[in-house]
């Protein structure tokens, strides 16, 4: 059989990492024409990022991985945020990233090399595409919202740059509370301040990385979401206009099974899941706030009151605070110390903390009632094809975005907080409190109610002839079309 040959590139986070493996082996799983490689860059802060891909590349067969070859690391002085630092790496790659697929191209005879899939934040690599000849896809790991928002971003810059920004700081407040932000994919107007952190920042580094990403995506052939048509219904809609790509809507694609092959500590998980399997249905609360999220001493704290106030069953993952500045959270060698005293000892009969924990089967099991989230786009997806409602708690990236489309735009979340800042903000104990008694509470919310609906419509998406199902299909017509020719016929 002629293979198409598909090429990855992503981001090295866990955000953008997970869910591009699992779509490239979704594809090659839906058509036998199709096979995949991953080409990896590999950042050495992230340690834990790194080790997940060196044991996913050793127990995934179906799914082909090329380490690039190392580069000269940029020094870290040289940017301001991560997303700086990586335009730097990426630039020092491009060159081994042609010279990869150019071998890829030329040393297979019985397949085609059908395109390069790109991410949110490899835009870059659209250049190598260029130069190569082979069509460039974009595989967009957030929602259609923030989708949305990122095609809006070079002509809402103008309007940023006369009515927002502050001239002394450089960051973007409203000149005047009558002006608001108009964004085509969200339905209400967007309050500033639910904008990402790096965005906020005008004059700053991380502020021109998003900028010139939004830039390029318009010169993708299409661009492909982890989202649902039943999901983000006007988000999508407001995608389909002239001078842009199609897009595709091909989620929820989930890590589900993935999760389970890697581990920084079996032991520490089984631990888990055992307390789990000794908690009642539906009655423990669980909190996590993400793979680059950890909340500082004062915050944790006020968690910890709260909690044991309520008095509702919890799991609480805690991570230490990054090191440095490109690297991830850690595990704290002793959790004690940032509790307060005696707190692990009084609710030892109710709540565990742990650290770094798989999130999916956390989520999937019976005794999980309620999520309070960093509001992660995978995460969002997972806890509703699970079923668990959000009580939501917005800390990094578009995280605040991701937090409002799901409570005030389509009732399937419930606020914690939707514009929280980690160093700004604290949320009190009682806040906390407040929201825990909403997420636990009765079974004929209406939020809890809609979720459960999500739950199915996120699994009918993805069976025969649903939306995604279908979305599939189309995209894979358009790859292979492209390659072959227009006389292209579906199998
Ligand atoms: C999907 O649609 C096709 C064409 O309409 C139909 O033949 C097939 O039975 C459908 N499959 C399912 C599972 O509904």
């Amino acid at each position: 059989m002629n293979k198409h040959h598909v090429v990855f590139i992503s981001t090295p986070s866990f955000g953008n990492l997970l869910p591009t493996i699992q779509f490239a082996r979704h594809l090659t799983h839906r058509d036998p024409r199709l096979s995949a490689t991953l080409l990896i860059i590999t950042v050495p802060q992230r340690t834990i990022v790194n080790s997940y891909i060196q044991s996913l590349s050793s127990s995934v067969t179906d799914v082909n991985f090329i380490y690039l070859p190392s580069v000269q690391p940029p020094s870290p002085d040289q940017c301001q945020s991560f997303l700086g630092y990586l335009s730097l790496v990426l630039d020092k790659h491009k060159v081994h990233v042609k010279h990869v697929i150019s071998e890829l191209m030329s040393s297979s005879t019985r397949s085609t090399l059908a395109g390069l899939f790109v991410d949110m934040f490899t835009t870059s690599m659209i250049d190598v595409a260029k130069q190569l000849g082979i069509p460039c896809y974009l595989f967009f790991a957030s929602p259609a919202s923030f989708l949305g928002f990122m095609l809006h971003l070079p002509a809402l810059d103008t309007q940023l740059a006369t009515d927002f920004v502050d001239s002394d700081t450089g960051l973007i407040v409203p000149k005047d509370s009558a002006i608001e932000l108009i964004i085509p994919s969200f339905e209400k107007p967007l309050p500033p301040n639910m904008l990402p952190t790096s965005v906020l920042k005008r004059n700053k580094d991380g502020y021109s990385c998003y900028l010139n990403h939004a830039r390029r995506y318009k010169e993708t052939m299409a661009i492909v979401i982890n989202t649902f048509l039943e999901l983000e219904p006007h988000a999508i809609d407001s995608l389909s206009v002239s001078g842009l790509p199609p897009v595709y809507p091909v989620g929820p694609i989930l890590d589900l099974a993935g999760a389970a092959q890697w581990h920084l500590d079996g032991a520490q998980q089984d631990c888990i899941m055992k307390w789990l399997d000794e908690q009642p249905p539906s009655s423990v609360v669980f909190l996590c706030f993400g793979s680059m999220g950890s909340l500082d001493g004062p915050q944790l704290r006020e968690i910890a009151i709260g909690l044991e106030r309520c008095g509702h069953r919890f799991l609480w993952s805690i991570r230490e605070p990054p090191k440095g500045k490109l690297d991830l959270p850690g595990e704290h060698s002793n959790l004690a110390a940032v509790l307060p005293v005696g707190f692990l000892d009084r609710t030892a009969g109710f709540g565990l903390v742990c650290g770094w924990v798989r999130q999916v089967d956390v989520l999937a099991h019976r005794a999980i009632r309620g999520f309070v989230s960093h509001c992660g786009w995978n995460s969002i997806l997972e806890s509703l094809w699970y079923g668990v409602p959000i009580a939501t708690w917005p800390v990094y990236a578009e995280q605040q975005m991701n937090a409002f489309e799901l409570v005030k735009e389509l009732g399937l979340g419930m606020e914690i907080r939707l514009d929280y800042r980690e160093g700004r903000d604290l949320v009190l104990a009682e806040e906390l409190e407040r929201g825990l008694r909403r997420l636990m509470g009765g079974e004929d919310d209406e939020v809890r109610t809609k979720v459960r609906e999500m739950k199915s419509k996120s699994r009918v998406a993805l069976m025969e002839n649903g939306s995604s199902y279908k979305s599939l299909g189309s995209l894979i017509q358009e790859i292979c079309g492209r390659i072959e020719g227009l006389n292209f016929e579906d199998k």
